[in-house]
């Protein structure tokens, strides 16, 4: 794997597209994006695609019919394998589909739909389980922030999604640290203020995992990246690449991002 050449670790970027875009659209969006990028920018960076639930199958298709070199990640999925369970779709669906990335604990899946760190925990281990990786975010609010809380919140998060989580899946996982403040809102943290807590992380990780892991598992930062600020955020060295969600809905904008400098 081509990676960063101080830490080892590739870059990942992944677009979530959250509740935007039909399957049409979604195919649309995701031809576009391969159009503008080359095996240039696949070996500099791991490029993902998280589109709706309904999208996935018609985006599969099209990843697995011009054998483009785009990550599937699924915006959540429900931890048991099957069952009375209306409305949900567990780990073995999204892996047959081709998936190979889930986000779990997305701040919106936490604030809106209520997840616990418990919850977030069991999805971790069931996305393991099926041979997927999990993108784990986490991020304080701006009170939290405010309140000088940052660290903490962030920690017990971590901490309680990786709860019995073996090192080396750890070290193969994606953690995205996303301030809430920061979603959708154009206002993005400092690039020193994410390293800092994204650095926090990798410390704090190396405590429940070992140092090996900590120094494997990439952190990514999310909230506002947009072309325009995400070449300060990359030259920041503790930080892994980006979850993105406005900026990705459009294949040109995401492009940009891709290839940050
Ligand atoms: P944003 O969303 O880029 O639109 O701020 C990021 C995210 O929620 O993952």
């Amino acid at each position: 794997m081509a990676g960063d050449a101080d830490t080892g670790r590739k870059p990942i970027m992944a677009g979530n597209w959250k509740m935007h875009h039909t399957h049409l659209d979604a195919i649309q969006v995701v031809q576009k994006l391969s159009y503008r990028l080359s095996a240039e920018d696949y070996e500099r960076c791991e490029v993902v695609v998280c589109p709706t639930l309904t999208s996935l199958r018609s985006v599969q298709t099209v990843i697995e019919a011009d054998n483009l070199p785009i990550g599937l990640g699924a915006q959540n999925v429900f931890w048991e394998e099957k069952g009375a369970f209306t409305g949900e779709v567990s780990p073995p669906m999204l892996a047959k589909l081709g998936v190979s990335y889930v986000i779990v604990g997305h701040s919106e899946r936490r604030e809106i739909f209520g997840e616990t760190d418990e919850m977030v925990n069991k999805k971790v281990q069931a996305v393991f389980k099926a041979g997927m990786t999990p993108i784990m975010c986490c991020g304080e609010t701006l009170e939290e922030r405010e309140a000088g809380e940052t660290a903490a919140k962030v920690s017990r998060q971590v901490q309680a999604g990786l709860d019995g989580i073996d090192p080396k899946q750890v070290a193969s996982m994606v953690i995205a640290y996303e301030p809430i403040w920061a979603i959708g809102t154009g206002r993005n943290a400092t690039p020193e203020d994410a390293n800092d807590t994204i650095g926090t992380i990798r410390k704090m990780v190396a405590g429940l995992a070992g140092e090996n892991p900590a120094a494997a598992v990439r952190i990514q930062y999310g909230g506002s990246v947009k072309p325009g600020n995400v070449a300060a955020i990359m030259a920041q060295p503790e930080i892994d690449g980006a979850l993105v969600g406005g900026a990705s809905l459009e294949a040109d904008e995401f492009a940009q991002i891709v290839r940050w400098a």
